[in-house]
């Protein structure tokens, strides 16, 4: 009973391990507050991500680290302080936390499903999340988002992003008169059609806003990582033998830019049939290639679902609709992983755990 006194629950606290930054918390100065009043442990906690996973992990350590004192009762209450990339001085949002690219080399293989679904997956762990539909020739938000309307602008000046499911959406879809129209865009209007959809659209505080890039490598991309630091891309990939000389051209011109390659998610990657057996319909292999390629983590891969495409085509995501789906359920995971890479990245940018010297040296690093 004697050992539970205030020095010896700081000393065992301070020395729990952060998953995400492999760091004591004592080191860190992310244990917040403590108090230890008869028999009751309080204490503060600061996470980096939103997961709940890594919170749970870190309340398993800090049980864990109590155990031997024989505490009655530990409460923790967490703080979740996501960071910041940096903004240069002229940066259209610096109000914007995060900003997440989510492409591939090739049309159709699910950006839109993706990129929907994990801005509802990061909403849905309590972060504050926009999504930009930058495919400005065929947008496929206000569909899959089940919205349409335009948006309004109070002063006259900047433009109220629209709102659905607590997601800040913005699209070109929101200014056709009929959304189904075809959009011709000439190379300068297109850039000052993508200008105005980041730096005159009232985003306000965001903690990730996820891009929604169309089909193809260039343009798009390049014209956002001129205006800002882009935290990082997500590559979409299917499973089959994928025509890898289009991803190649990506992840290079991410590199280029030193834009980091956050993670390759895998989507329609098999069909479960109702007694359990899996078909892989587009063969395998595909995510693991191309994130062996982009020297980034595979994400996750996606079953293919009808019900995916049924919503995306009634405007309920999957994750919306149905959370705890097979499909529902590996988007989540994807989410939270991206969360704690996030964090991760930020703090080894930082000079956190690596020097920055080595750290610069790769991103820097030009494939040809
Ligand atoms: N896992 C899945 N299971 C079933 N259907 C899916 C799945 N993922 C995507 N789809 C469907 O496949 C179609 C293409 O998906 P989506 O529009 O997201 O691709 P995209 O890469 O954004 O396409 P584009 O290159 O045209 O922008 C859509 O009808 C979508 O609902
Ligand atoms: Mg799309």
């Amino acid at each position: 009973m004697s050992s539970l006194t205030e020095s010896a629950v700081r000393e065992a606290l301070e020395a729990v391990i952060d998953p995400v930054f492999e760091k004591p918390l004592g080191e860190l100065g992310t244990l917040l507050a403590l108090t230890v009043e008869q028999g009751k442990v309080s204490c503060k906690v600061a996470l980096a991500s939103p997961s709940e996973t890594l919170r749970d992990k870190v309340r398993e350590r800090i049980d864990a680290a109590l155990e031997p004192l024989s505490p009655g009762h530990v409460a923790v209450d967490w703080e979740v302080r996501v960071p910041t990339r940096e903004t240069v001085s002229d940066d259209p949002i610096p109000t914007v936390k995060n900003v997440i690219l989510v492409m591939s080399g090739k049309g159709g293989v699910g950006k839109s499903t993706v990129a929907t679904n994990l801005a509802l997956a990061l909403r849905r762990l309590g972060s504050r999340v926009g999504l930009l539909d930058a495919d400005l020739y065929g947008p496929s938000i206000p569909t899959m988002m089940g919205i349409q309307g335009h948006p309004a602008s109070k002063d006259g000046k900047t433009i109220e992003p629209m709102q659905r499911f607590g997601l800040k959406l913005m699209s070109v879809g929101f200014l056709l008169e009929d959304p189904k129209q075809a959009v011709i865009w000439r190379g300068p209007m297109l850039h000052g059609a993508l200008q105005q959809f980041v730096r005159d659209v009232a985003w306000g505080e965001l903690d990730y806003l996820v891009v929604d890039l169309p089909p193809g490598t260039g343009d798009v991309a390049l014209t956002l990582a001129q205006k800002m630091r882009i935290t990082g891309v997500v590559v979409v990939t299917t499973p089959q033998e994928v025509a890898l000389a289009d991803v190649y051209k990506g992840v290079s011109m991410c590199k280029r830019l030193s834009i980091p390659i956050l993670g390759v998610v895998e989507n329609m990657s098999w069909f479960e049939d109702p007694s359990g057996q899996r078909h892989e319909l587009f063969g395998s292999g595909g995510g693991e290639k191309v994130a062996e390629m982009a020297e980034a983590p595979l994400l996750g891969q996606i079953p293919i679902d009808p019900e995916v495409r049924k919503q995306g085509d009634e405007g309920l995501p999957i994750v919306q609709a149905a959370p705890s789906s097979p499909a529902g359920d590996v988007l989540h995971q994807i989410a939270e992983k991206l969360t704690d890479l996030i964090a991760k990245l930020h703090f080894e940018r930082s000079g956190g755990d690596k020097a920055p010297k080595a750290e610069n040296a790769k991103r820097l690093r030009i494939v040809r």
